[in-house]
Protein backbone atom coordinates (compact mmCIF):
# COMPACT_ATOMS: atom_id res chain seq x y z
CA UNK A 1 0.00 0.00 0.00
CA UNK A 2 1.27 3.26 -0.76
CA UNK A 3 0.39 5.88 1.90
CA UNK A 4 -0.34 9.71 1.11
CA UNK A 5 3.09 11.10 2.05
CA UNK A 6 4.75 14.57 2.81
CA UNK A 7 8.24 14.68 1.86
CA UNK A 8 10.53 16.77 4.10
CA UNK A 9 13.56 18.69 2.60
CA UNK A 10 16.26 18.76 4.90
CA UNK A 11 18.55 21.95 4.93
CA UNK A 12 19.84 20.87 7.95
CA UNK A 13 18.32 22.23 10.93
CA UNK A 14 18.00 19.97 14.41
CA UNK A 15 14.43 20.19 14.48
CA UNK A 16 13.91 18.07 10.73
CA UNK A 17 13.15 14.65 12.26
CA UNK A 18 11.07 16.42 14.44
CA UNK A 19 8.83 17.41 12.09
CA UNK A 20 8.61 14.34 10.11
CA UNK A 21 7.73 12.62 13.56
CA UNK A 22 4.76 15.49 13.95
CA UNK A 23 3.03 14.50 10.79
CA UNK A 24 3.13 10.92 11.57
CA UNK A 25 1.67 11.40 15.27
CA UNK A 26 -0.67 13.17 13.18
CA UNK A 27 -1.02 9.84 11.19
CA UNK A 28 0.54 11.13 7.77
CA UNK A 29 3.59 9.41 6.29
CA UNK A 30 6.57 11.39 5.97
CA UNK A 31 10.30 10.77 4.99
CA UNK A 32 12.98 13.05 5.04
CA UNK A 33 15.21 13.86 1.75
CA UNK A 34 18.39 15.27 0.84
CA UNK A 35 17.72 19.12 -0.54
CA UNK A 36 18.59 18.90 -3.92
CA UNK A 37 16.64 15.95 -4.77
CA UNK A 38 15.90 16.05 -8.42
CA UNK A 39 11.61 17.35 -9.01
CA UNK A 40 11.52 14.67 -11.17
CA UNK A 41 12.60 11.94 -8.53
CA UNK A 42 9.96 14.26 -5.94
CA UNK A 43 6.99 13.86 -8.55
CA UNK A 44 7.53 10.06 -9.14
CA UNK A 45 7.20 9.66 -5.76
CA UNK A 46 3.90 11.52 -5.64
CA UNK A 47 4.06 13.62 -2.29
CA UNK A 48 0.81 15.61 -1.52
CA UNK A 49 2.57 18.03 0.08
CA UNK A 50 6.49 19.22 0.95
CA UNK A 51 7.61 20.71 3.77
CA UNK A 52 10.80 22.99 3.65
CA UNK A 53 13.11 22.41 6.77
CA UNK A 54 14.72 25.19 8.75
CA UNK A 55 18.58 25.07 8.58
CA UNK A 56 21.56 26.73 10.44
CA UNK A 57 23.15 28.73 6.98
CA UNK A 58 21.64 32.06 5.80
CA UNK A 59 20.20 31.85 1.78
CA UNK A 60 22.85 34.24 0.80
CA UNK A 61 25.99 32.35 2.19
CA UNK A 62 28.21 30.62 -0.33
CA UNK A 63 26.78 26.95 -0.37
CA UNK A 64 23.74 27.64 1.27
CA UNK A 65 21.63 24.39 0.80
CA UNK A 66 18.80 24.92 -1.93
CA UNK A 67 16.21 23.06 -3.34
CA UNK A 68 15.46 22.59 -7.08
CA UNK A 69 13.18 26.13 -7.80
CA UNK A 70 10.98 23.82 -9.68
CA UNK A 71 10.07 22.31 -6.61
CA UNK A 72 7.19 25.58 -6.31
CA UNK A 73 6.05 24.59 -9.56
CA UNK A 74 5.22 20.66 -8.53
CA UNK A 75 1.36 21.60 -8.39
CA UNK A 76 1.91 19.83 -4.85
CA UNK A 77 1.63 21.91 -1.69
CA UNK A 78 4.75 23.30 0.38
CA UNK A 79 4.98 24.68 3.67
CA UNK A 80 8.68 26.87 4.42
CA UNK A 81 9.70 26.43 7.78
CA UNK A 82 12.23 28.91 8.83
CA UNK A 83 15.18 28.49 6.24
CA UNK A 84 12.47 27.08 4.19
CA UNK A 85 11.00 30.58 4.38
CA UNK A 86 13.75 32.31 3.23
CA UNK A 87 15.21 30.14 0.89
CA UNK A 88 11.19 30.09 -0.16
CA UNK A 89 10.89 34.21 -0.49
CA UNK A 90 14.82 34.04 -1.84
CA UNK A 91 13.82 31.95 -4.88
CA UNK A 92 10.21 33.64 -5.29
CA UNK A 93 11.26 37.59 -5.58
CA UNK A 94 10.80 38.56 -1.92
CA UNK A 95 13.50 39.78 0.24
CA UNK A 96 15.47 38.05 2.75
CA UNK A 97 17.54 40.33 5.16
CA UNK A 98 19.77 39.98 8.41
CA UNK A 99 17.32 41.07 11.28
CA UNK A 100 18.17 43.93 13.30
CA UNK A 101 17.31 42.13 16.30
CA UNK A 102 17.55 38.37 16.15
CA UNK A 103 15.02 35.95 17.33
CA UNK A 104 15.95 33.35 19.13
CA UNK A 105 13.40 31.43 21.55
CA UNK A 106 10.20 32.50 22.51
CA UNK A 107 8.11 34.91 20.39
CA UNK A 108 4.54 36.52 20.28
CA UNK A 109 3.43 35.88 16.69
CA UNK A 110 -0.55 37.38 15.63
CA UNK A 111 -1.93 35.78 13.35
CA UNK A 112 -4.73 37.13 10.53
CA UNK A 113 -7.56 34.32 10.46
CA UNK A 114 -8.92 35.68 7.19
CA UNK A 115 -8.16 34.92 3.40
CA UNK A 116 -5.27 33.23 2.83
CA UNK A 117 -4.53 31.82 6.53
CA UNK A 118 -7.83 30.91 7.07
CA UNK A 119 -6.23 27.22 6.29
CA UNK A 120 -3.32 27.23 7.73
CA UNK A 121 -4.04 28.77 11.35
CA UNK A 122 -7.64 27.66 11.71
CA UNK A 123 -8.72 26.83 15.08
CA UNK A 124 -5.50 28.89 15.82
CA UNK A 125 -6.28 32.38 18.30
CA UNK A 126 -5.03 35.92 17.34
CA UNK A 127 -2.15 35.75 18.82
CA UNK A 128 -0.06 33.04 19.84
CA UNK A 129 3.10 32.10 21.69
CA UNK A 130 6.07 30.63 18.94
CA UNK A 131 9.74 29.05 18.94
CA UNK A 132 11.16 31.00 16.93
CA UNK A 133 15.52 30.61 15.74
CA UNK A 134 16.36 32.85 13.16
CA UNK A 135 19.12 35.74 12.11
CA UNK A 136 17.36 36.50 9.05
CA UNK A 137 13.58 37.67 8.20
CA UNK A 138 11.99 38.30 5.58
CA UNK A 139 11.10 41.54 5.08
CA UNK A 140 9.22 41.66 1.84
CA UNK A 141 6.85 38.85 0.84
CA UNK A 142 7.16 37.39 -3.32
CA UNK A 143 4.09 38.69 -5.17
CA UNK A 144 1.60 36.93 -4.79
CA UNK A 145 1.83 35.95 -1.38
CA UNK A 146 -0.43 37.74 1.36
CA UNK A 147 1.15 38.22 4.70
CA UNK A 148 -0.71 36.42 7.28
CA UNK A 149 1.68 36.93 10.68
CA UNK A 150 3.74 39.49 11.95
CA UNK A 151 5.92 39.63 15.06
CA UNK A 152 7.18 42.91 16.86
CA UNK A 153 10.80 41.54 14.95
CA UNK A 154 9.23 40.00 11.95
CA UNK A 155 6.95 41.73 9.94
CA UNK A 156 6.76 38.59 7.79
CA UNK A 157 6.46 36.05 10.23
CA UNK A 158 4.05 33.88 7.86
CA UNK A 159 3.00 34.16 4.42
CA UNK A 160 0.82 32.74 1.88
CA UNK A 161 0.20 32.32 -2.14
CA UNK A 162 -2.91 30.07 -1.41
CA UNK A 163 -3.70 29.93 -5.42
CA UNK A 164 -0.68 27.89 -5.79
CA UNK A 165 -0.57 26.13 -2.28
CA UNK A 166 2.42 27.94 -1.26
CA UNK A 167 2.95 28.49 2.49
CA UNK A 168 5.61 29.44 5.03
CA UNK A 169 6.33 29.91 9.08
CA UNK A 170 9.27 31.92 10.30
CA UNK A 171 8.94 30.28 13.24
CA UNK A 172 9.12 26.15 14.11
CA UNK A 173 5.70 24.60 14.10
CA UNK A 174 6.95 21.33 15.07
CA UNK A 175 8.66 22.46 18.14
CA UNK A 176 6.72 21.75 21.44
CA UNK A 177 7.24 24.94 22.81
CA UNK A 178 5.01 26.70 20.11
CA UNK A 179 1.58 26.92 21.04
CA UNK A 180 -0.40 25.51 18.96
CA UNK A 181 2.08 24.06 16.61
CA UNK A 182 0.74 20.65 15.94
CA UNK A 183 -2.54 22.27 14.40
CA UNK A 184 -0.80 24.19 12.56
CA UNK A 185 0.74 21.22 10.77
CA UNK A 186 -2.26 19.53 10.76
CA UNK A 187 -3.78 22.03 8.94
CA UNK A 188 -1.15 22.14 6.10
CA UNK A 189 -1.34 18.39 5.99
CA UNK A 190 -4.96 17.82 5.63
CA UNK A 191 -6.74 20.93 5.43
CA UNK A 192 -4.28 22.02 2.64
CA UNK A 193 -2.60 18.96 1.61
CA UNK A 194 -5.86 16.80 1.80
CA UNK A 195 -4.48 13.74 3.89
CA UNK A 196 -6.75 11.49 5.25
CA UNK A 197 -4.29 10.10 7.72
CA UNK A 198 -3.61 6.78 6.79
CA UNK A 199 -0.48 5.87 8.15
CA UNK A 200 -1.38 4.14 11.67
CA UNK A 201 0.91 1.35 13.52
CA UNK A 202 -2.04 -0.89 13.35
CA UNK A 203 -2.30 -0.68 9.12
CA UNK A 204 1.85 -0.59 9.83
CA UNK A 205 1.57 -4.11 11.52
CA UNK A 206 -0.34 -6.13 8.90
CA UNK A 207 1.40 -4.17 6.09
CA UNK A 208 4.75 -5.32 7.61
CA UNK A 209 4.07 -8.54 8.12
CA UNK A 210 2.71 -8.99 4.29
CA UNK A 211 6.28 -7.18 3.05
CA UNK A 212 8.35 -9.62 5.52
CA UNK A 213 6.39 -12.96 3.64
CA UNK A 214 6.96 -11.42 0.28
CA UNK A 215 10.58 -10.97 0.77
CA UNK A 216 11.23 -14.35 2.64
CA UNK A 217 9.46 -16.25 0.35
CA UNK A 218 10.25 -19.94 2.08
CA UNK A 219 13.62 -18.84 3.79
CA UNK A 220 14.52 -18.66 7.04
CA UNK A 221 15.36 -15.82 8.78
CA UNK A 222 18.15 -15.13 11.95
CA UNK A 223 17.74 -12.47 14.37
CA UNK A 224 20.55 -11.31 16.53
CA UNK A 225 18.68 -10.19 19.71
CA UNK A 226 20.67 -7.82 21.75
CA UNK A 227 17.89 -7.71 24.32
CA UNK A 228 16.63 -3.85 23.35
CA UNK A 229 13.31 -2.77 22.33
CA UNK A 230 14.50 -2.49 18.42
CA UNK A 231 15.72 -6.02 17.82
CA UNK A 232 12.56 -7.56 19.83
CA UNK A 233 10.28 -5.82 18.16
CA UNK A 234 11.80 -6.67 14.63
CA UNK A 235 11.68 -10.18 16.13
CA UNK A 236 8.11 -10.33 16.91
CA UNK A 237 7.22 -8.78 13.65
CA UNK A 238 8.81 -11.47 11.46
CA UNK A 239 7.59 -14.30 13.89
CA UNK A 240 4.17 -13.21 13.34
CA UNK A 241 4.97 -13.22 9.34
CA UNK A 242 6.63 -16.07 9.08
CA UNK A 243 6.78 -18.28 12.45
CA UNK A 244 9.40 -20.98 13.28
CA UNK A 245 11.13 -20.19 10.07
CA UNK A 246 12.67 -17.60 12.22
CA UNK A 247 15.47 -18.38 14.66
CA UNK A 248 16.37 -15.82 17.47
CA UNK A 249 19.95 -15.68 18.94
CA UNK A 250 20.56 -13.92 22.27
CA UNK A 251 24.11 -14.31 23.16
CA UNK A 252 24.55 -13.27 27.07
CA UNK A 253 27.90 -11.73 27.23
CA UNK A 254 28.53 -11.87 30.74
CA UNK A 255 28.44 -7.83 30.84
CA UNK A 256 24.55 -7.44 31.54
CA UNK A 257 22.23 -6.05 34.45
CA UNK A 258 21.22 -7.94 37.57
CA UNK A 259 18.76 -10.43 35.94
CA UNK A 260 18.72 -9.19 32.80
CA UNK A 261 19.47 -12.46 30.56
CA UNK A 262 17.32 -15.00 32.59
CA UNK A 263 14.71 -11.86 32.17
CA UNK A 264 15.27 -11.76 28.48
CA UNK A 265 14.81 -15.29 28.04
CA UNK A 266 11.37 -15.25 30.80
CA UNK A 267 9.74 -12.67 27.93
CA UNK A 268 10.74 -14.58 24.72
CA UNK A 269 9.17 -17.50 26.25
CA UNK A 270 6.06 -15.53 26.86
CA UNK A 271 5.87 -14.36 23.64
CA UNK A 272 6.41 -17.86 22.16
CA UNK A 273 9.52 -16.41 19.68
CA UNK A 274 11.80 -19.52 18.76
CA UNK A 275 15.10 -18.72 20.61
CA UNK A 276 18.53 -20.04 20.83
CA UNK A 277 20.06 -18.41 24.52
CA UNK A 278 23.59 -18.74 24.48
CA UNK A 279 25.62 -18.10 27.84
CA UNK A 280 29.12 -17.39 26.19
CA UNK A 281 29.40 -15.15 29.56
CA UNK A 282 32.75 -17.04 30.76
CA UNK A 283 34.47 -16.76 26.82
CA UNK A 284 33.68 -13.12 27.23
CA UNK A 285 35.15 -12.29 30.57
CA UNK A 286 38.28 -13.95 29.80
CA UNK A 287 38.53 -12.27 26.91
CA UNK A 288 38.13 -9.04 28.74
CA UNK A 289 40.70 -10.17 31.51
CA UNK A 290 43.52 -7.62 32.31
CA UNK A 291 42.11 -5.06 30.00
CA UNK A 292 41.45 -1.43 30.94
CA UNK A 293 41.10 0.67 27.57
CA UNK A 294 37.84 1.28 26.60
CA UNK A 295 38.04 1.08 23.25
CA UNK A 296 39.55 -2.13 23.33
CA UNK A 297 37.16 -3.37 25.67
CA UNK A 298 34.60 -2.28 22.93
CA UNK A 299 36.17 -4.05 20.38
CA UNK A 300 36.92 -7.19 22.40
CA UNK A 301 33.04 -7.62 23.07
CA UNK A 302 32.40 -6.66 19.20
CA UNK A 303 34.28 -10.02 17.67
CA UNK A 304 33.62 -12.05 20.13
CA UNK A 305 30.04 -11.22 19.80
CA UNK A 306 30.33 -12.56 16.21
CA UNK A 307 32.61 -15.48 16.94
CA UNK A 308 29.68 -16.66 19.06
CA UNK A 309 26.87 -15.56 17.04
CA UNK A 310 28.73 -17.13 13.73
CA UNK A 311 29.03 -20.16 15.45
CA UNK A 312 25.39 -20.54 16.61
CA UNK A 313 24.20 -19.45 13.23
CA UNK A 314 26.10 -22.06 11.33
CA UNK A 315 24.87 -24.50 13.61
CA UNK A 316 21.38 -24.17 11.87
CA UNK A 317 22.25 -25.16 8.40
CA UNK A 318 20.78 -23.12 5.39
CA UNK A 319 19.75 -19.56 6.52
CA UNK A 320 18.71 -17.05 4.12
CA UNK A 321 17.84 -14.00 6.15
CA UNK A 322 19.59 -11.98 8.97
CA UNK A 323 17.20 -9.50 10.84
CA UNK A 324 18.11 -6.35 11.76
CA UNK A 325 16.58 -3.52 13.81
CA UNK A 326 17.69 -0.89 11.71
CA UNK A 327 15.42 2.60 12.14
CA UNK A 328 14.97 4.90 10.46
CA UNK A 329 17.08 7.83 11.62
CA UNK A 330 19.80 5.57 10.71
CA UNK A 331 18.93 5.82 6.78
CA UNK A 332 18.47 9.44 7.01
CA UNK A 333 21.68 9.92 8.06
CA UNK A 334 23.49 7.64 5.27
CA UNK A 335 21.21 10.21 2.71
CA UNK A 336 21.92 13.59 4.33
CA UNK A 337 24.42 15.51 2.74
CA UNK A 338 23.37 18.84 4.48
CA UNK A 339 25.00 17.05 7.61
CA UNK A 340 25.00 19.51 10.47
CA UNK A 341 22.40 18.17 12.02
CA UNK A 342 23.40 14.41 11.36
CA UNK A 343 27.05 14.60 13.59
CA UNK A 344 25.78 11.72 15.52
CA UNK A 345 28.08 9.14 16.56
CA UNK A 346 28.37 6.17 15.39
CA UNK A 347 28.10 3.34 18.00
CA UNK A 348 29.63 -0.21 16.82
CA UNK A 349 26.11 -2.06 18.21
CA UNK A 350 26.06 -5.35 18.89
CA UNK A 351 24.06 -6.83 15.56
CA UNK A 352 26.43 -5.44 13.05
CA UNK A 353 27.80 -8.22 11.26
CA UNK A 354 30.96 -8.89 8.95
CA UNK A 355 30.38 -9.41 5.17
CA UNK A 356 30.95 -12.69 5.19
CA UNK A 357 28.11 -13.74 7.05
CA UNK A 358 26.72 -13.32 3.57
CA UNK A 359 22.93 -13.09 3.86
CA UNK A 360 20.11 -10.74 2.87
CA UNK A 361 19.05 -7.94 5.48
CA UNK A 362 15.46 -8.71 6.52
CA UNK A 363 14.86 -4.80 7.91
CA UNK A 364 10.96 -4.42 9.21
CA UNK A 365 11.59 -0.71 11.03
CA UNK A 366 13.79 0.94 8.27
CA UNK A 367 10.22 3.04 7.79
CA UNK A 368 10.19 3.56 12.02
CA UNK A 369 10.88 6.71 14.22
CA UNK A 370 11.71 5.45 18.06
CA UNK A 371 8.55 6.49 19.76
CA UNK A 372 6.58 4.66 16.06
CA UNK A 373 8.71 1.29 17.31
CA UNK A 374 7.77 1.45 20.86
CA UNK A 375 3.76 1.81 19.53
CA UNK A 376 4.20 -1.49 17.45
CA UNK A 377 5.75 -3.28 20.20
CA UNK A 378 2.84 -2.51 22.65
CA UNK A 379 0.56 -3.65 19.47
CA UNK A 380 2.56 -6.90 19.49
CA UNK A 381 2.24 -7.33 23.38
CA UNK A 382 5.15 -6.22 24.81
CA UNK A 383 4.75 -5.17 28.56
CA UNK A 384 5.09 -1.30 29.11
CA UNK A 385 8.17 -1.78 31.43
CA UNK A 386 9.96 -2.97 28.82
CA UNK A 387 8.89 -0.27 25.82
CA UNK A 388 9.79 2.44 28.11
CA UNK A 389 12.95 1.61 28.75
CA UNK A 390 16.03 3.72 28.93
CA UNK A 391 18.87 2.67 26.37
CA UNK A 392 21.71 0.41 27.45
CA UNK A 393 25.32 0.50 25.64
CA UNK A 394 25.61 -2.59 23.24
CA UNK A 395 29.20 -3.50 25.32
CA UNK A 396 26.73 -3.36 28.38
CA UNK A 397 28.77 -3.03 31.91
CA UNK A 398 32.27 -3.36 30.61
CA UNK A 399 31.82 0.18 29.13
CA UNK A 400 30.69 1.38 33.19
CA UNK A 401 33.45 -0.49 34.74
CA UNK A 402 36.09 2.14 34.37
CA UNK A 403 39.63 -0.05 34.56
CA UNK A 404 39.32 -3.88 34.22
CA UNK A 405 36.29 -5.89 33.99
CA UNK A 406 36.16 -8.79 36.82
CA UNK A 407 33.55 -10.54 37.93
CA UNK A 408 33.77 -8.94 41.32
CA UNK A 409 33.52 -5.34 40.01
CA UNK A 410 30.81 -6.68 37.86
CA UNK A 411 28.89 -7.92 40.73
CA UNK A 412 29.33 -4.72 42.66
CA UNK A 413 28.07 -2.52 39.92
CA UNK A 414 25.26 -4.69 39.00
CA UNK A 415 23.79 -4.37 42.80
CA UNK A 416 24.25 -0.70 42.31
CA UNK A 417 22.70 -0.33 38.76
CA UNK A 418 19.87 -2.07 40.42
CA UNK A 419 19.85 0.08 43.23
CA UNK A 420 19.70 3.21 41.18
CA UNK A 421 17.38 1.44 38.63
CA UNK A 422 15.27 0.67 41.46
CA UNK A 423 14.89 4.17 43.24
CA UNK A 424 14.71 6.12 40.47
CA UNK A 425 11.21 4.06 39.29
CA UNK A 426 10.15 4.70 42.67
CA UNK A 427 10.62 8.19 42.58
CA UNK A 428 8.86 8.44 39.82
CA UNK A 429 11.94 9.68 37.49
CA UNK A 430 12.29 6.69 35.32
CA UNK A 431 10.87 8.13 32.31
CA UNK A 432 11.81 11.65 32.92
CA UNK A 433 15.14 11.29 31.88
CA UNK A 434 16.55 9.75 29.04
CA UNK A 435 18.88 7.21 31.54
CA UNK A 436 19.87 6.99 34.74
CA UNK A 437 22.97 4.61 36.14
CA UNK A 438 25.88 3.88 38.41
CA UNK A 439 29.48 3.47 37.06
CA UNK A 440 32.33 1.92 38.57
CA UNK A 441 35.40 3.99 39.19
CA UNK A 442 38.51 2.23 39.81
CA UNK A 443 39.25 4.55 42.53
CA UNK A 444 39.64 2.99 46.33
CA UNK A 445 39.33 6.12 49.12
CA UNK A 446 39.14 6.03 52.42
CA UNK A 447 35.85 5.75 54.68
CA UNK A 448 34.65 4.50 58.43
CA UNK A 449 32.04 2.00 58.94
CA UNK A 450 31.30 1.43 62.52
CA UNK A 451 33.87 1.72 64.11
CA UNK A 452 36.30 0.43 60.66
CA UNK A 453 38.79 1.99 58.61
CA UNK A 454 37.53 0.90 55.14
CA UNK A 455 39.15 1.29 51.95
CA UNK A 456 37.09 0.92 48.81
CA UNK A 457 35.66 1.85 46.09
CA UNK A 458 33.87 4.40 44.59
CA UNK A 459 30.15 4.30 42.34
CA UNK A 460 29.19 6.95 40.29
CA UNK A 461 25.40 8.00 39.69
CA UNK A 462 25.09 9.44 36.11
CA UNK A 463 21.41 10.84 35.55
CA UNK A 464 20.82 12.61 32.08
CA UNK A 465 18.11 14.39 30.29
CA UNK A 466 18.46 14.40 26.43
CA UNK A 467 16.24 14.67 23.12
CA UNK A 468 18.13 12.05 21.68
CA UNK A 469 21.71 11.32 23.28
CA UNK A 470 23.78 13.73 21.31
CA UNK A 471 23.37 16.56 23.41
CA UNK A 472 22.99 16.07 27.39
CA UNK A 473 22.00 17.80 30.52
CA UNK A 474 22.46 16.29 34.44
CA UNK A 475 19.50 15.81 35.53
CA UNK A 476 18.45 17.37 38.47
CA UNK A 477 17.88 14.43 40.62
CA UNK A 478 15.97 15.10 44.20
CA UNK A 479 18.29 15.40 46.82
CA UNK A 480 16.42 13.03 48.83
CA UNK A 481 16.18 10.43 46.26
CA UNK A 482 19.97 11.25 45.95
CA UNK A 483 20.15 10.15 49.89
CA UNK A 484 18.42 6.99 49.13
CA UNK A 485 20.38 5.44 46.63
CA UNK A 486 23.69 6.90 48.27
CA UNK A 487 22.80 4.85 51.39
CA UNK A 488 21.59 1.84 50.20
CA UNK A 489 24.24 1.62 48.05
CA UNK A 490 26.91 1.79 50.69
CA UNK A 491 24.75 -0.17 53.00
CA UNK A 492 24.07 -2.86 50.26
CA UNK A 493 26.62 -3.15 48.02
CA UNK A 494 29.53 -4.28 49.94
CA UNK A 495 33.00 -2.40 48.75
CA UNK A 496 31.57 0.65 48.28
CA UNK A 497 32.30 3.35 50.67
CA UNK A 498 31.00 6.75 48.65
CA UNK A 499 28.82 7.67 46.18
CA UNK A 500 29.44 10.73 44.24
CA UNK A 501 26.83 12.71 41.62
CA UNK A 502 28.02 13.39 38.03
CA UNK A 503 27.13 17.12 37.05
CA UNK A 504 28.30 17.61 33.49
CA UNK A 505 26.83 17.60 30.60
CA UNK A 506 27.41 16.60 26.98
CA UNK A 507 29.22 18.21 25.45
CA UNK A 508 32.06 18.48 26.84
CA UNK A 509 31.65 15.46 28.94
CA UNK A 510 30.02 12.04 27.08
CA UNK A 511 26.96 10.18 28.88
CA UNK A 512 28.78 7.22 29.22
CA UNK A 513 32.07 7.20 31.36
CA UNK A 514 34.06 4.57 29.94
P1 LIG B 1 27.90 8.83 24.81
O1 LIG B 1 28.57 8.14 25.93
O2 LIG B 1 28.65 8.79 23.52
O3 LIG B 1 26.55 8.01 24.56
O4 LIG B 1 27.47 10.23 25.17
C1 LIG B 1 25.46 8.44 23.80
C2 LIG B 1 24.38 7.40 23.87
O5 LIG B 1 24.78 6.20 23.21
C3 LIG B 1 24.75 5.09 24.08
N1 LIG B 1 25.90 4.24 23.74
C4 LIG B 1 25.81 3.12 23.03
N2 LIG B 1 24.75 2.48 22.52
N3 LIG B 1 26.17 0.81 21.65
C5 LIG B 1 24.92 1.31 21.84
O6 LIG B 1 23.95 0.72 21.41
C6 LIG B 1 27.28 1.38 22.12
O7 LIG B 1 28.38 0.91 21.92
C7 LIG B 1 27.09 2.60 22.85
N4 LIG B 1 27.94 3.46 23.48
C8 LIG B 1 27.19 4.46 24.01
C9 LIG B 1 24.83 5.70 25.47
O8 LIG B 1 24.28 4.82 26.43
C10 LIG B 1 24.05 6.96 25.29
O9 LIG B 1 22.67 6.72 25.34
Amino acid sequence: MIHQTIIVLDFGSQYTQLIARRLRELSVYSEIWPPNTAPDKIRARKPVGIILSGGPKSVSDPGAPVCDPSVFDLGVPVLGICYGMQLMAHRLGGTVAPASHREFGHATVKVSSHGASAVLFADVPEEIRVWASHGDFVSAAPDGFDVIATSANAPVAAMADSARNLYALLFHPEVVHTERGLEILRNFAYGVCGCAGDWTMASFVDEAIGKIRRQAGEGRVVCALSGGVDSTVAALLIHRAIGDRLTCIFVDNGVLRLDEASQIRRRFERLRLPLVFVDASSLFLTRLAGITDPEQKRKIIGATFIDVFEAEAAKLGNVDFLAQGTLYPDVIESVSIVGQSALIKSHHNVGGLPDRMRMSLVEPLRELFKDEVRAVGRQLGLEEEFVVRQPFPGPGLAVRILGEVTPARLDLLRRADAIVAEEVKQAGWYARVWQSFAVLLPVQSVGVMGDARTYEYTVAIRAVESRDGMTADWARLPYELLERVSSRIVNEAKGINRVVYDISSKPPSTIEWE
